[in-house]
């Protein structure tokens, strides 16, 4: 393919730092597992309105791809990958994130998630129909081992049906279908098959198997107990790490397909009620960008806000710690509150 153009109004982190030397430099390349700059940047050449744009096909992407990547992750996470080092801290001892709303009158949920990817296998992108059969059979396996508060069942999406999955969706449980960057970067060939989703008897302990990311590792519940689920969270990941060996780079952190994921892989959310901060989205924006929190709407990512409610989760997740992540996120919705109470 000779050098791709991007549209004049494209403003996505891909557009920004490919430029036709570079394509040049990496067209060729291709990591072990075949993953090629092509593919690597699809998503975002069929899709000029991404913000980022690129998904990684397996460790080696990060590597072979770095001189796009590294300067992608940068901008992100505000982090060099070439100097610095991820370091990785679930231990619910350290986590400073008290209740930010104790009288129940804001926040509505809290959910934390983090990304994990096998070891051992590409990503998602570059998984070949058998092998994601192989993971969603691993990681079923591992889900069968957990007990206590963490028990569960694994639904396969094959054979669900449709109200149940609305239903789940809805509930905000389950991932979406259909999500157009995923579909250009190849990460929904053969759907539903080797996609499912395990969760315990109340739905706070749920993980999703093979969509954007191997696993999606989920604690929730109402209100806004943080630390609580971030407990929850950290003793799942722990007993899901003696079973399954996760794709972890000395740089990087944990290795995720896309290049926001990176590091922690952790988005730390709550779902609040806003309505006079909504009418002042400077002011809003102000105390996010303080804090490094992101604004998303109440079905997820591309998704608006319904009544008043948004989500509000931590944006950066390499280079800072899980439970810093979940600290900041914390203080920050605190801020919220506050500002929200005086408006
Ligand atoms: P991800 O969290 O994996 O980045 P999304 O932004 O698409 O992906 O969110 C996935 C689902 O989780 C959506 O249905 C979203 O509404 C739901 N969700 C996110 N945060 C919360 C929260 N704090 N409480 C309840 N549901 C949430
Ligand atoms: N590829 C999409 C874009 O560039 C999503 C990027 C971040 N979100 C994610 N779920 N990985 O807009």
């Amino acid at each position: 393919m000779p050098y791709p153009t991007f549209p004049s109004d494209c403003s996505s982190a891909l557009c920004r730092h490919l430029s036709p030397e570079l394509y040049a430099r990496l067209k060729d390349l291709k990591t072990r597992y075949g993953y090629t700059l092509d593919q690597l940047i699809r998503s975002g050449m069929e899709n000029p309105d991404s913000s980022i744009g690129v998904y990684a096909g397996d460790e080696e992407s990060y590597r072979l791809f770095a001189p796009l990547l590294d300067p992608i992750i940068r901008e992100y996470h505000g982090f060099d990958p070439e100097k610095e080092r991820h370091r990785s801290d679930m231990d619910p001892a350290h986590l400073d994130a008290p209740d930010p709303d104790p009288e129940g009158k804001y926040v509505l949920s809290t959910r934390i998630r983090v990304g994990r990817n096998l070891h051992c296998f590409p990503l998602g992108a570059n998984l070949a129909r058998r092998e994601r059969l192989i993971v969603e059979c691993l990681v079923s396996d591992a889900l069968k081992s957990l007990g206590g508060d963490l028990a569960g069942t694994y639904y396969p999406l094959e054979g669900m049906d449709d109200a149940t999955k609305a239903r789940l969706i809805e509930d905000h449980f389950l991932f979406k279908e259909g999500d157009r960057f995923l579909e250009s970067a190849g990460l929904n060939r053969d759907w539903p098959e080797g996609r499912g989703i395990y969760h315990n008897h109340d739905k706070s302990f749920l993980v999703w198997v093979n969509e954007e990311d191997q696993l999606r590792i989920i604690s929730m519940e109402p209100g806004a107990d943080i630390g609580r689920v971030f407990e929850r969270l950290s003793r799942a990941v722990s007993a899901l790490e003696r079973k399954l060996s996760f794709a972890y780079d000395e740089r990087l952190g944990y290795l995720s397909s896309c290049p926001t994921n990176l590091g922690t892989a952790m988005r730390a959310s709550v779902h609040i009620r806003l309505p006079k901060l909504g009418e002042d989205m400077e002011t809003f924006r102000e105390i996010c960008d303080r804090y490094e929190l992101q604004i998303r709407g109440i079905h997820g990512e591309h998704s608006e806000s319904e009544g008043g409610i948004y989500d509000v989760s931590n944006r950066r997740r390499l280079g800072i710690t899980e439970v810093e992540a979940a600290g900041e996120m914390a203080r920050g919705v605190r801020e919220l509150i506050e500002k929200e109470k005086r408006l």
